[in-house]
């Protein structure tokens, strides 16, 4: 056992040491306004978290959750295959499937595991996944799990792409996975000439919506329609309901092929639980809320773009982010720590992320960011109080 874990834990030891540790941290309250009550720390402004349309604790959602809870209780008690697929599982996915403009939707317990689900039912051994650099893990593990070949293109780099596709030494069929929204970068996938790769090169195409559904497209149906595209140009449409939905589990949308595939040979639907009802009432009681509320992906557009030019105006910048997600960037890891102390110190609910590339703070400024008491006060001075640079 002793073998089994290392002596120093990658960097906490140290950061606790430092006194610049912020994780797993505590949060006793949501607050209207954005605002978290964290133990320790009191109140501070949540730039960390994806409310990016700030939908939890919505009415229609709570009470949608409820109603469930007393039809359904909270639980399954066995998986979709066998005993756990209820109606709310049905409605869920038929509202997922319209939403997403599909011939039908099957759902998962988490955003994770409908990538590892989907993937190692639709590659084995003998076939191709080809994955941009940057795609989220679940990704990664489910391409490895799968054991397809499993080859990387350069971050949203066609020509990369493109010479992947053209290796005829590849085996099998091909799958292009990709990320419609990076979660580090902010940045969005150059869907059109992705797409037109696949069709090109005979590629079936998977996109992953967690940072994208609900945020992009003027009315935040999501990728195709933020590039004016249409309903078939991504042939496996994954997404969660982790983010700008507040609840949790995973979806894939598609033709009815693909949905009667994962439903009978996903592992996702056999092998573990399905969404808990009051999760998935919430999921779909959210998606009508986004439906019925488009100003919500409105504002967020309005203040992803307020807070950018804050940004610009100081000079910082945030590599290639085109939605809310902000990566600032600030050297070594140890800078980024010193930096997210600063913010925390501040009442700022900011994390840095500790990657081999460099160290960034991110920071997700969402709907309601913005009017809340403390970020009314503290507007101006707001990228200097990110940069640490404030003397207040
Ligand atoms: C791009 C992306 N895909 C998938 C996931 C996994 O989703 P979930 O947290 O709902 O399991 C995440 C979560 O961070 C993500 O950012």
């Amino acid at each position: 056992m002793k073998e089994l874990i290392p002596e120093a834990l990658w960097h906490v030891d140290d950061a606790k040491k430092a006194g610049l540790y912020f994780y797993h941290e505590v949060i006793e309250e949501y607050l209207p306004g954005n605002r978290v009550k964290v133990a320790g720390h009191g109140e501070m402004l949540m730039l960390g978290g994806y409310s990016y349309l700030g939908l939890n604790g919505h009415p229609a959602i709570n009470a949608a959750s409820q109603r469930v809870i007393e039809k359904y209780g909270t639980g399954t008690h066995g998986v979709r295959m066998l005993s756990g697929t209820l109606e709310i599982h049905r409605q869920l996915e038929a509202k997922v499937a319209s939403f997403k403009d599909a011939e039908a939707a099957v759902t998962f317990s988490s955003g994770f595991f409908t990538n590892v689900s989907a993937i190692v039912c639709l590659v084995s051994p003998e076939d191709t996944v080809v994955c941009d650099k940057l795609d989220h893990t679940s990704i990664v593990d489910g391409c490895r799990l799968s054991g397809a070949k499993y080859v990387r293109f350069a971050h949203n780099d066609m020509d990369s792409l493109e010479s992947c596709l053209k290796d005829s030494s590849l085996p099998g069929k091909r799958l292009v996975v990709v990320d419609a929204v990076f979660s580090m970068d902010g940045d969005i996938i150059k869907l059109p000439e992705v797409s037109d790769l696949c069709r090109r090169y005979g590629a079936a195409l998977m996109v992953d919506e967690a940072h994208s559904i609900g945020v992009i497209g003027r009315t935040g149906h999501g990728i195709e329609e933020h590039f004016g595209l249409p309903a078939d140009t991504v042939d496996i449409k994954m997404g969660t309901f982790s983010k700008a939905i507040p609840s949790v589990g995973g979806y894939v949308a598609g033709s009815n092929k693909l949905c009667e595939l994962l439903r009978h040979q996903g592992r996702g639907s056999i092998y573990t639980a399905p969404l808990p009802p009051p999760a998935a009432a919430a999921a779909l009681a959210a998606i009508e809320v986004i439906e019925r509320e488009p100003e919500r992906v409105r504002m967020l557009h309005d203040n992803t773009r307020y807070f950018a030019d804050r940004l610009r105006s100081v000079g910082l910048s945030f590599l290639n982010s085109q939605t809310a997600i902000f990566p600032i960037v600030c050297g070594d890891n140890w800078q980024a720590l010193r930096m997210a102390s600063s913010c925390q110190r501040r009442g700022l609910y900011i994390q840095d992320v500790q990657s081999r590339r460099f160290g960034f703070l991110r920071i997700c400024f969402a709907r309601r960011s913005r009017g809340s008491r403390w970020y009314t006060k503290h507007d101006k001075l707001m990228p200097c109080v990110i940069c640490g640079n404030n003397q207040e």
